[in-house]
């Protein structure tokens, strides 16, 4: 297998994009790349900073204090790193949650983060995201879009939210979930879209194994 392949992974929240990306980097040897945390990080230091994240000007105009960096820990995961303080956990709030899809639709933002991305990506790694199919790597060498029904999304997503000690319920995060799908789908650029060429895969009764070998086999079989 080429140490340099990309491989790009879309779908909505919640589709278990971020736990397949990583175990498929894991298994091929590549470098992952989850491109929601580099967005989640720009919300965060806004909510820092109080800026309301629809302020589209004021968010644009701190992007140059921003120092983002990724790094990748030995199961995988990515460690994330704010003006060189360790934030890895603290993106995962539900308050950030929230601000993070306004910060995703602001034009300035997400050029800010592609060059960023492609950099990070093109010596070889599964990336993660929205727009990776679309936009970041269009000639990516595999595309695959995972989606899951909303029941199952919303399950998936509530049940890593009350292992993370939040107190939340199956509607609110249903409604944030759905909240989120409409604003990542209708935004002006780069929307959530499933590039022409990619894999779909609906992964609403399917493990992570075996979302995970479908992978590998479409991967490995074009070897
Ligand atoms: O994957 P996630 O839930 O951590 O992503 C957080 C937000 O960032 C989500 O609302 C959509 C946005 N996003 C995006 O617009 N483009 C990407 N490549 C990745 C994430």
């Amino acid at each position: 297998m080429s140490s340099n392949i990309v491989i790009a992974i879309d779908g909505p929240a919640g589709a278990g994009k971020s736990t397949i990306a990583r175990n498929l980097a894991i298994s091929l040897n590549l470098k992952y790349l989850d491109t929601g945390a580099m967005y989640r990080a720009i919300a965060l230091y806004v909510l820092h900073k109080d800026i309301d994240p629809q302020d589209k000007d004021c968010v644009k105009s701190v992007l140059k204090k921003v120092n983002l960096d990724i790094k990748t820990k030995s199961n995988g995961n990515n460690l994330v790193f704010l003006n060189n303080q360790e934030i890895t956990d603290e993106i995962r709030q539900p308050e950030v949650s929230k601000a993070v899809s306004y910060i995703a639709e602001n034009f300035a933002v997400r050029e800010f983060l592609v060059e960023m991305q492609r950099k990070i990506g093109r010596d070889g790694a599964v990336l993660d995201g929205r727009d990776i199919g679309t936009r970041i790597f269009p000639n990516a060498d595999f595309k695959f879009y995972l989606t899951a029904s909303i029941e199952e999304r919303t399950q998936r997503r509530l049940c890593d939210l009350l292992k993370e000690g939040y107190n939340t319920t199956y509607n609110e995060v249903k409604q944030e979930l759905l909240r989120r799908d409409e604003i990542d789908q209708n935004r002006t650029y780069s929307p959530l879209r499933m590039a022409e060429d990619a894999i779909l895969l609906d992964t609403t009764n399917m493990t992570q194994k075996e979302v995970l070998s479908k992978l590998l086999e479409r991967v490995e079989g074009h070897e």
